[in-house]
């Protein structure tokens, strides 16, 4: 399917949509603590889902059908890693939650990676490096911009920090469906690639690595780890680009054309 450039209203509706994604992952991030299985995560996000009645996009999505509403991506697992009942929470973990929604028909999608009490100088460093970086790649979120100019904007940052970038998942166009086109690689060259429009909007998730880029996939079919088993890390907003610049719509404190703060 081509690029599906979205009306104002229809904007409107994914920001309801990114609020109460951004709302329902506020309660699961204040309940991730030392202790508490990945599983519990999911339980909670699964009460947000009733709660404002809206739905899952991931369980059930593709093949073989991903089991749950939430990913939980602890340490070195870089994205996709399914809740579980003896999964438990440590201090000092760092944890990539990422969770998507449906609401009126439109589609949000967001990620935090968060750090669980005394966490060493190293994870801390990967995980605010990988903030800045979406930071970084929203702010390329402009009419008359290009994709390359995203995908730059967060290589840049996470190897001039020494860290890679992982190639093999992308972001994406996100609407009526969680993936549309365009593919958004978080590597490429400024000026190259498609030109950003007035009403694309787009789910930049960089996933960024201590060591190498390298992925391997674990035999449950969706969790995907380091292959030199350091650490990794992943943030994803839903951003909606308008003439006033970038609206990220799955953060409570942006407006149009000002990106707020996490
Ligand atoms: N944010 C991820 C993505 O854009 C979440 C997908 S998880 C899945 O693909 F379970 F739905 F696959
Ligand atoms: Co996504």
């Amino acid at each position: 399917m081509r690029i599906q450039l979205k009306s104002l209203d229809e904007i409107r509706l994914m920001r309801e949509a990114g609020l109460v994604l951004s709302a329902i992952l506020d309660e699961i991030c204040a309940a991730a603590k030392p202790g508490v299985s990945t599983w519990e995560l999911d339980r909670i996000a699964r009460a947000g889902i009733e709660k404002h009645r809206v739905k899952s996009l991931f369980l059930g999505y593709a093949s073989p059908p991903y089991p749950a509403v939430l990913c939980t991506s602890i340490n070195e697992v870089i994205v996709h890693g399914i809740p579980r009942k003896n999964e438990v929470i440590k201090d000092g973990d760092i944890i990539g939650i990422d969770f998507g929604i449906g609401k009126q028909g439109f589609c949000a999608d967001s990620a935090r990676t968060i750090m669980v009490g005394e966490v060493s100088p190293e994870k801390k460093k990967l995980v605010e490096t990988t903030r800045e970086a979406l930071n970084a790649a929203i702010d390329m979120c402009r009419i008359g911009n290009r994709i390359g100019d995203i995908g730059s904007a967060v290589q840049k940052y996470a190897e001039e920090r020494g860290y890679s970038v992982v190639r093999q998942f992308v972001g994406h166009g996100i609407g009526q469906r969680m993936h549309e086109e365009p593919a958004v690689p978080n590597f490429g060259a400024p000026n190259e690639g498609k030109r950003l429009k007035r009403g694309l909007v787009i789910a930049v998730e960089p996933m960024v690595n201590a060591g190498a880029p390298d992925v391997e996939l674990l035999d449950d079919g969706w969790t995907a780890v380091t292959k030199d088993r350091r650490l990794s890390a992943h943030f994803e907003h839903t951003i909606a680009i308008l003439d006033e610049g970038p609206w990220v719509l799955t953060r409570a404190s942006s407006t149009p054309g000002n990106p707020g703060n996490d």
